[in-house]
C-alpha cells in the first residue's frame, strides 16, 4: 500500500482526501515510479470539481504530473530500466507515493534537472514551449500580453517570451506578484484588479496594440482580452482559472479586427510520442542554459494536497507549487 490522494465526491479543495491504496505491477507498456515530486497544477482542481470529467470514473486519484525513479518495468518496455530518473504529465494518478503510467508517456531526465524542478516544470513549461513556438511564433519584436503573469504558467512564459525578443506585458494581481514577473522578463505589468487592463496596454503599446494574448483566466477576463489585440492578433485562451467563457458569437472576431481564436492545450501539442520528446527536450535545453528558471515557490508534503489546492485557487501563490510524499 501506498499514500494517495483521491477524490471520492467532486467539490471543493476538502475533496481531496489522504488514504492508503493499493498499487498493481505493471502491465505491458507500463512502468511503475516511485513519487519523488508531484506537480500541482489547475488541471489538478478542474478534474477535483466535476469541471473536467474524470476518464476512470470515480473515486480517482489526483494529478496529472510527477517525477520519481522507475520502480518496475512491464513486458515490452525496452528503452527504460529500474533506477531511471523519469518525469511525466499524463493520465490522473500523481498524487500517490507510487503508479503506473504509459511507459511511452515518460521522459527521462537529465542529471541537471532535479526531481523537484521537474515537478514544477513539465506541464507548465511544456506549455509554455508550444505556446511562445507553435500555438504562436514568438520572436524579436513580438508584442505579448500574458494574464497571470507571476504564475506558474506565467513567470516561465514571461522569460521564455523575453528570451526570443518580445516585449512582455504581463497582468498580476498584486504589486509583490508585479516585482515578481519584472523580475522574470516581463517588461511592463498591469494590476488588472485595480487598473483598466485595455487602456494600460494601449498606453503602453501607443495604441498599436498586442500581437498575441495568452490568456488563462477566462471568463473575468473575456472579452476585454480581444480589445488588447490588433488587427489579425491572436487570442490564445488556454485556460480557465476564473471560470470557463460563456458561448459566444464568432462575428465578434471580424468587429475587433478579423481576429484568431484557439482553445489549445497540452495533451493535443505531445501526442505524438517525437512531439513529447521534442518539446521536453527543449524545455530542458531552455533550463539547461539558465534562459528560463523555475521558479518552485511553495512545497507542500502530499496530505497537504488539499492546502495546496486551497491557496492555488485563492491566488495566494507565485510560480510553480509541488507535494513530495
Ligand atoms: N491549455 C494548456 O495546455 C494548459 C496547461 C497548463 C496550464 N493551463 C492553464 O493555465 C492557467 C494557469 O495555470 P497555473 O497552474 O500556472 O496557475 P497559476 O497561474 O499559478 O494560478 C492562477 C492565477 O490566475 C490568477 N487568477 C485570476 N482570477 C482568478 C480566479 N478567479 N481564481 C483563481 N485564480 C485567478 C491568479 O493570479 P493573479 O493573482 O495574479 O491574478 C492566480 O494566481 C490555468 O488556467 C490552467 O488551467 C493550461
Amino acid at each position: 500500500m501506498v499514500a494517495a490522494v483521491r477524490v471520492h465526491k467532486h467539490g471543493g479543495p476538502e475533496a481531496l482526501t489522504y488514504e492508503d491504496v493499493e498499487v498493481a505491477a505493471p502491465g505491458p507498456g507500463q512502468i511503475k515510479i516511485k513519487t519523488h515530486a508531484v506537480g500541482v497544477n489547475f488541471i489538478d482542481a478542474y478534474f477535483r470539481m466535476g469541471m473536467y470529467p474524470s476518464p476512470v470514473g470515480m473515486p480517482f486519484t489526483a494529478g496529472n504530473e510527477s517525477a520519481g525513479e522507475v520502480s518496475a518495468v512491464g513486458s515490452g518496455v525496452t528503452d527504460l530500466k529500474v533506477g531511471d530518473r523519469v518525469a511525466f504529465v499524463g493520465p490522473l494518478g500523481a498524487y500517490a507515493g507510487e503508479r503506473l503510467i504509459p511507459a511511452d508517456r515518460a521522459v527521462k531526465l537529465p542529471g541537471n534537472i532535479s526531481y523537484e524542478q521537474a515537478a514544477g516544470m513539465m506541464l507548465k513549461g511544456m506549455t509554455v514551449q508550444y505556446l511562445v513556438n507553435r500555438t504562436y511564433k514568438v520572436g524579436k519584436g513580438t508584442v505579448v500580453l500574458m494574464h497571470a503573469a507571476a504564475g506558474g504558467v506565467g513567470l516561465i512564459l514571461c522569460q521564455w517570451a523575453n528570451h526570443l525578443g518580445a516585449t512582455v506585458i504581463g497582468t498580476v494581481g498584486s504589486k509583490e506578484k508585479a516585482e515578481l514577473a519584472k523580475k522574470s522578463g516581463c517588461h511592463h505589468t498591469i494590476l488588472y484588479r485595480d487598473e483598466d487592463f485595455v487602456a494600460r496596454v494601449k498606453e503602453i503599446t501607443s495604441g498599436k496594440l498586442c500581437d498575441v494574448v495568452y490568456d488563462g483566466i477566462g471568463k473575468t477576463t473575456f472579452p476585454a482580452s480581444l480589445d488588447c489585440l490588433r488587427a489579425l492578433g491572436y487570442f490564445v485562451s488556454f485556460g480557465s482559472a476564473s471560470g470557463q467563457i460563456d458561448a459566444f458569437n464568432i462575428n465578434i472576431l471580424q468587429t475587433k479586427g478579423s481576429l484568431f481564436a484557439t482553445r489549445p492545450t497540452l495533451n493535443n501539442y505531445v501526442a505524438k510520442r517525437e512531439d513529447l520528446v521534442a518539446t521536453a527536450k527543449d524545455l530542458f535545453d531552455k533550463v539547461g542554459s539558465g534562459a528560463v528558471k523555475i521558479p518552485v515557490n511553495q512545497t507542500f508534503k502530499l496530505k497537504d494536497a488539499a492546502k495546496a489546492h486551497k491557496d492555488m485557487e485563492g491566488r495566494d501563490t507565485t510560480g510553480s507549487t509541488i507535494l513530495v510524499p
